[in-house]
């Protein structure tokens, strides 16, 4: 949320609701949908790289199987998985961004005079709804092959969060079935602060030409990138707070809810991931109860 900040005492906290960017909320969901689509930026999406991960999710991914992109943004896996012969559910909670990828299809649908249909996957392969990937329900039984959860999405939310969402992934998977999560293993940013500024024509906090205050800070495992812009009367402020996951809580809390580590690759390489991995791409197996012998490890801190 954009708040006034200039009488602070003191900076917020990381995930402070104040001023953290809500990624639900109508009012950023244009601005939001519009950095996702922007191949300049890759800071919430990565149109360049899409492609070469769909190759490579497909090794790893039994064909036609069912898959959920978890906060799956502006659908630009989902377009891609679903053009590989996969059954594809999007999810996300930002409005926009399932309205963007509504839109494309259905302009990809054939015209009344029969004209041939174009890019976008039908409604057959893809379906995408708005939905809290803490709130989402199937019924029992109905699972899905693979779950995705790509591009750091687990890293937007404070360690109790992450613990819950990987528990909820695991509750929609099915037994066997994969589990990916994308995300960092530690900041980029050493803890302290790093500033700087710039004049932007646009950004999330305006669309407006605005001078734009950019603050990285490193605090308590998390990374939160301020931006402040002055205003009239004061300063806008809004902030985001990623907090990257280190491998060993990542497979322990993985462990508790039945998912045991299939292949941890450094990135999107066909490396197996190191101690000095920065970023992981891990696939857990959901524990097939009729198949397993073990018990699973608790899930700690
Ligand atoms: C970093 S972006 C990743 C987008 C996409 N997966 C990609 O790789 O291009 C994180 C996405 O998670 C979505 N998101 C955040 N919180 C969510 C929640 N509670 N439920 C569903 N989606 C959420 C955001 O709207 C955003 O599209």
């Amino acid at each position: 949320m954009i708040t006034e900040a200039a009488t602070l005492a003191t900076p917020p906290e990381p995930f402070d609701p104040l001023f953290e960017l809500q990624w639900g909320s109508s009012e950023m969901a244009g601005r939001i949908l519009a950095e996702q689509l922007d191949p300049a930026t890759e800071s919430l999406s990565r149109p360049r790289k899409v492609a070469s991960h769909v190759k490579w999710l497909s090794h790893h991914i039994p064909g036609r199987a069912s898959v959920l992109d978890a906060g799956c943004g502006p659908g630009l896996y989902c377009n891609l998985l679903a053009a590989a012969g996969y059954q594809v559910t999007g999810v996300d909670i930002n409005p926009a961004a399932i309205r963007y990828e509504k839109e494309q299809q259905a302009a990809s649908l054939p015209s009344p005079s029969g004209t041939a249909p174009t890019a976008a996957p039908s409604s057959a392969q893809i379906s995408y709804s708005v939905e809290d990937l803490f709130a989402m329900q199937r019924p029992e039984g109905e699972w899905f092959d693979a779950v995705l959860l790509l591009h750091s999405t687990i890293e937007l939310f404070p360690v109790p969060l992450q613990k819950r969402l990987l528990a909820q992934l695991s509750q929609l998977v099915s037994p066997g079935g994969t589990v990916v999560v994308e995300c960092r293993t530690r900041p980029d940013y050493p803890p302290g602060r790093v500033c700087w500024w710039e004049w932007e024509e646009c950004s999330l906090l305006s669309s407006a030409p605005h001078l734009l205050l950019t603050e990285v800070w490193g605090r308590k495992g998390c990374e939160i990138v301020r931006q402040a812009t002055p205003v009239p009367g004061g300063i806008e402020l809004l902030q985001s707070t990623t907090r990257p996951v280190p491998l060993p809580a990542l497979e322990r809390w993985a462990a508790g809810v039945g998912l045991e580590p299939h292949a941890i690759f450094d990135g999107w390489s066909n490396r197996m991931a190191s101690d000095d991995t920065a970023r992981i791409v891990a696939l857990f197996r959901k524990r097939d109860p009729h198949k397993t012998t073990g018990t699973a490890r608790p899930a700690g801190d």
